[in-house]
C-alpha cells in the first residue's frame, strides 16, 4: 500500500485490524509530497512507480492505494496494467458516506486534485442515490498533518474558512476524502458541529480488501505468528519513524528508506 505520506497509515491501521495476519509494505513517498497541489499526470507517474516497487521488490498480492489523489489520477489505469488487484479508496469512502447520511445532504472533502478530478463526484454520481452533493478543497490540511500539528490554533482558523461551504449546505455527513484528514477530525467536528457524521474510507477500504481476498482464497488464516508490517519512506527516515509511530501504533518500529533512480528525487 502507498501514500504520499502519513495518511494511508489511517487504512494501515484499519488493514492491520481487521487482517493480523496479513504482511504489510507501507510506502510512504514523503520525499514528494504533498502530491494534492500537483498535477495529476505527475501523480499518476509517481503511483506506476511505486506500484511498480511494490511488485517488483516485494511480490505484493494485492495493491492498495491508501491516497485519494493517487486514486483519482491513477486507479483505472493501474487495474488495466497490474497484475494483481489494486483497491483505492475513493469508491469505498463514497458508498460509506451514501450509508451515513439521513437529510441526502453530503459533503466531500479533499486535496485540490482529488476534487478537481472530478472522482468523488463520479463516484457518488453512479451510485443514484438521489443525494444533494457539495465538495471543497482543502489546501493546507496535509501540510498541518505531515508536521505533525493536528490540534493546533492555526489549523483551527484555516478549518473553519474552508469549511464554511460545508456548514452553509447544511450536510449531516461529510467524507473525509483524503487519508491525512482523519488525523484531523477533533478540529473538523469542532467546526462542523457534533451532528455532522465524519465518514473516512480507511475501514470501508479495509473491509473490500479482505472480501476481494477471501474470495480469491488468498486471505491468510491462523497462523502461528502475526503479520510482518515493513513501512519504507522516500523522506526523512528518522522523522518519519518518530511522527509514524505516534499516528500508526507500535507496529510502526523500522523504517527503510527509498529513492527513486528514475526521477532522481
Ligand atoms: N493522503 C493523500 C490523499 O488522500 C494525499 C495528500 C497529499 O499528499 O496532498 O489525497
Amino acid at each position: 500500500m502507498f501514500d504520499s505520506g502519513f495518511g494511508g497509515l489511517t487504512v494501515a491501521r484499519a488493514l492491520i485490524d481487521l487482517m493480523p495476519n496479513e504482511d504489510l509494505v507501507y510506502v510512504g513517498d514523503t520525499g514528494r509530497y504533498p502530491y494534492g497541489p500537483r498535477d495529476l499526470g505527475e501523480v499518476r507517474d509517481f503511483a506506476l512507480e511505486i506500484t511498480e516497487h511494490l511488485l517488483r521488490n516485494h511480490d505484493v498480492k494485492m495493491v492498495v492505494v491508501a491516497c485519494n489523489t493517487a486514486s483519482a489520477a491513477a486507479l483505472d489505469e493501474l487495474k488495466k496494467i497490474t497484475p494483481v488487484p489494486v483497491i483505492g479508496v475513493i469508491e469505498p469512502g463514497a458508498a460509506a458516506l451514501l450509508g451515513a447520511s439521513r437529510n441526502g445532504r453530503v459533503g466531500v472533502i479533499g486535496t485540490v486534485g482529488t476534487i478537481g478530478s472530478g472522482a468523488y463526484q463520479r463516484a457518488v454520481t453512479q451510485h443514484n442515490a438521489g443525494v444533494e452533493l457539495s465538495c471543497a478543497a482543502c489546501p493546507g490540511f496535509v501540510e498541518f498533518v505531515e508536521r505533525g500539528e493536528t490540534d493546533s490554533e492555526q489549523v483551527h482558523v484555516l478549518a473553519e474558512r474552508l469549511l464554511a461551504p460545508l456548514v452553509d449546505a447544511d450536510v449531516d455527513s461529510l467524507l473525509l476524502g483524503c487519508t491525512h484528514y482523519p488525523f484531523l477530525a477533533r478540529t473538523i467536528s469542532d467546526v462542523m458541529g457534533r451532528d455532522v457524521v465524519l465518514v473516512d474510507s480507511a475501514d470501508a477500504t479495509a473491509f473490500c480488501v479482505s472480501d476481494l481476498l477471501r474470495e480469491a482464497n488468498a486471505l491468510r488464516g491462523d497462523t502461528d505468528r502475526g503479520g510482518v508490517h515493513r513501512f519504507e519512506s522516500s523522506g526523512d527516515v528518522e522523522a518519519f519513524r518518530a511522527l509514524g509511530r505516534q499516528l500508526l501504533g507500535p507496529e510502526l518500529d523500522e523504517v527503510v528508506g527509498l529513492t527513486w533512480p528514475e526521477s532522481g528525487n
